[in-house]
């Protein structure tokens, strides 16, 4: 553990609490004009940009790591950004990652993070990819019973080097979006512990090499409550389990405690979202086992730290003006964001427009805009009538928030090419090419 590395966080961030919440649209304004004004930055074919601000998330992760023991290993959820750059700025701020598929953790090995900061989650891991995650070394949470009895089994023949825990479902309930909730009395992950608390106690006796548990509640929408119940729930069973395994004698405990993600984020502006604060200080009074190092602790956060960390410009194709509704055509649409567009009634990004040059337009004159995103169908619609300044075509649409689970669940629909991704440091005052702009030949070699 890189105590040291996060003790100079904590101490280099002066980080106050709750100041960090969005990136305003002044600041999204300066950094994109500065990209503007730079030669080649933003290029003729460069029709959407998507832009990440790389100080904003620096300052992020030095919040959560003040918020908790030096010990704590945050394991960054590689699904919600996978882009290697952000993951290597996480890795060398002294923190880990959670993978959630072989791929994803080989993304995570790529930064250079320490097999033991790896944490490999995923509810359909099969024989080659569990011995490829044993032989890594990293710590590997099975996601049923069944998957306890195939690592028995294979660690037969193989030696262990990392570690391994068990995903228990504390059936607390589900949050405000039911798609994104695993906590309810039935979910497909985890092992539900109200029908299998004895076959997970035996568990815990049976296998000298299961040490830790893990919990994931759900992801935005769910409550501080709820997940602090979860918490709860599975934090009560370890204690239980550990008894056990003393009255019967053993030597090991239960001693990695895996609390998962979830904490939501503040999409639109009024949203009422309890601070990360609030969460640690929560959990530190609930649960002061989980602040006093009778465990490892790992957390799985994902969201929280990168979606204010993202937003998207798109240049304005056209302006189809109407009687009733003007409609604003735009180069990113249900490709990019795919939960907007797909279940508009749960998600909603802040928009914004910016002239050529990137300044924001202001003003009294505001009239009711559609944004629609170029792909072919009619749900390809990232906002409805929201009231803007004059749009005119060449000017630049801009989303707020779109830093987590939105490029990498870039759809192939209609083949559009991922647009450049840009990074910057200070407002724009310097820039780092995070990804470059997907080819005309790569996309159309996709399809082979
Ligand atoms: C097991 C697990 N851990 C962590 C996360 C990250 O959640 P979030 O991005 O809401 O923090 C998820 C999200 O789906 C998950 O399933």
């Amino acid at each position: 553990m890189e105590v040291s590395t996060a003790l100079t966080w904590q101490r280099s961030m002066h980080f106050q609490p709750g100041v960090r919440m969005k990136i305003s649209k002044s600041s999204i304004s300066r950094a994109l004009r500065r990209a503007i004004a730079e030669r080649g930055m933003i290029r003729e074919e460069d029709t959407a940009v998507i832009f990440y601000d790389l100080s904003w998330l620096q300052g992020r992760i030095g919040e959560l790591v003040s918020l908790f023991p030096a010990e704590t290993l945050h394991a960054i959820a590689v699904k919600a950004n996978p882009l290697v750059k952000v993951l290597k700025e996480i890795q060398k701020s002294g923190l880990g990652l959670e993978a959630a598929s072989l791929p994803e953790l080989c993304l995570a090995q790529k930064t250079g993070v320490a097999p033991d900061r790896i944490v490999y989650d995923s509810p359909a891991k099969s024989r080659k990819e569990l011995e490829y995650a044993l032989q890594a070394g990293v710590h590997i949470n099975a996601d049923s019973l069944a998957e306890l009895a195939r690592i028995d089994e294979l660690l037969k023949s193989m030696p262990l080097t990392g570690t391994i825990g068990v995903r228990i479902n504390p059936q607390v309930g589900s949050g405000s979006i039911s798609m994104l909730s695993v906590a309810g009395e039935y979910s497909k992950f985890g092992v539900p512990i109200k029908q299998q608390r004895e076959a997970l106690l035996s568990s815990f006796l049976r296998f000298d090499w299961l040490k830790g548990v893990h919990l994931h509640v759900g992801s935005q929408g769910c409550e501080l409550e709820l997940i602090m119940r979860g918490i709860e729930t599975v934090y009560n069973f370890a204690l239980e389990a550990n008894r056990l395994l003393e009255r019967e004698g053993k030597e090991r405990r239960i001693t990695i405690f895996d609390i998962g993600g979830g904490m939501p984020v503040a999409y639109r502006p009024d949203a009422k979202i309890p601070a990360m604060e609030e969460y640690a200080a929560l959990l530190k009074s609930r649960l002061p086992g989980l602040f006093d190092g009778s465990f490892r602790v790992i957390t799985e956060f994902g969201r929280w730290l990168h979606a204010h960390s993202g937003w998207t410009a798109s240049r304005v194709e056209y302006v189809k003006r109407d009687d009733k509704v003007n409609t604003v055509m735009i180069h990113v649409g249900a490709d990019l964001l795919l939960r907007r567009c797909y279940r508009p009634e749960e998600w909603h990004h802040e928009i914004a427009v910016a002239d050529r040059s990137g300044r924001l337009k202001r003003g009294r004159e505001r009239k009711p805009f559609t944004i629609a995103g170029p792909l072919c169908f009619a749900g390809d619609i990232i906002a409805r009538e929201v009231t803007l300044p004059p749009v005119e075509e060449g000017d630049y649409i801009l989303i707020q928030d779109t830093g987590a689970y939105t490029l990498s669940m870039w759809s192939l629909y209609n083949s559009r090419q991922i647009p450049r991704v840009l990074g910057y440091y200070d407002e724009g005052e310097r820039f780092e090419l995070l990804r470059e702009r997907e080819s005309l030949a790569q996309k159309v070699e996709f399809w082979g």
